[in-house]
């Protein structure tokens, strides 16, 4: 029996479990994935106890995430981005760390048949997920445009991913005339009906992933679509990071269908 977990606080809410158990059972797996709740200040004994007793591998989230990183040996996506979510006792060595967020987003977009070589990407947001995101598409030769609202957090960001630039909100109107790619990184629109975004910056010819999954249908997908975008949900983007984890954990393909049941009927 192979035992995969969450490290989080709290984690009592996650899609994490059915939709990774959703995959065991149609691979035939024997295997379970299990919630865990460390305190703030014990993480670093929840990894090393975990390695102790041959847990296979565990996702990292809130709020550990970046704490994380300085505790296993993380690969080189991760240490840029500056978060682990996921990581991978089946080396001999330390545990590898790696941040399947950002391919998340990519295989997301990709899925939806969105071309990311030499796309011009707009990502709005340069918290936690915003860094993912960015580096992300810069790895997957997107030209990267980062606008926040707080614009020296956007600045700073960019210095740091290949190809990017940082603005501030109100510059969304004019990079989005000539973007190929929109991907909201920040929380607005999770709680209200809202949107970073103008209705009227949004066109035909944009592809736009959403990162907020709860409400799966917010402001700014309906814009999009009503635009004549492409859109493409938070959910996708859960999905494909909890898929690149299980298959960097099981080295085999995910079914990504039955996974994607298991998540899309929990939302
Ligand atoms: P996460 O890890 O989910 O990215 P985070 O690190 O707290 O969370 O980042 C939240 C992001 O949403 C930030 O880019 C934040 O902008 P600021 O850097 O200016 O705080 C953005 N955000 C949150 N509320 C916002 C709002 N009402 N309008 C615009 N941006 C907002």
């Amino acid at each position: 029996m192979d035992v995969y977990g969450l490290l989080g606080n709290p984690v009592g809410h996650s899609l994490s479990p059915p939709m990774h158990e959703a995959a065991y059972d149609e691979l035939g797996l024997e295997a379970r994935y299990v919630t865990f709740e460390p305190d703030q200040d014990d993480l670093a004994a929840a990894i090393e106890g975990a390695d102790a007793l041959g847990i296979a591998g565990l996702n990292v989230t809130i709020p550990f995430k970046q704490e994380a990183l300085e505790i296993v040996a993380p690969e080189d996506l991760a240490t840029r981005i500056g978060a682990v979510n996921t990581i991978d006792f089946s080396g001999s060595g330390p545990p590898t760390g790696y941040n399947t967020d950002a391919v998340g987003a990519l295989r997301a977009l990709r899925d939806h048949d969105v071309d990311l070589e030499d796309a011009r990407a707009v990502v709005v947001g340069a918290g936690g997920a915003g860094r993912a995101v960015a580096f992300g598409l810069a790895d997957a030769g997107a030209t990267v445009a980062i606008a926040n609202r707080t614009e020296p957090k956007a600045r700073q960001l960019a210095e740091a991913v290949p190809r990017a630039s940082g603005h501030g909100l109100a510059a969304l109107e004019r990079l989005l005339a000539e973007a190929d790619v929109l991907v909201n990184a920040t929380s607005v629109g999770m709680e209200e009906d809202s949107t970073p975004v103008p209705a009227d910056a949004l066109h035909g010819d944009l592809a736009v992933l959403d990162a907020v999954y709860q409400p799966l249908e917010t402001r700014l997908l309906r814009d999009a679509a009503e635009a004549g975008a492409t859109t493409v949900d938070g959910a996708w983007m859960l999905l494909y990071q909890g898929v690149e984890a299980f298959e960097i954990w099981t080295g085999r393909d995910a079914p990504v269908e039955a996974m994607n049941e298991a998540l899309r009927s929990r939302l």
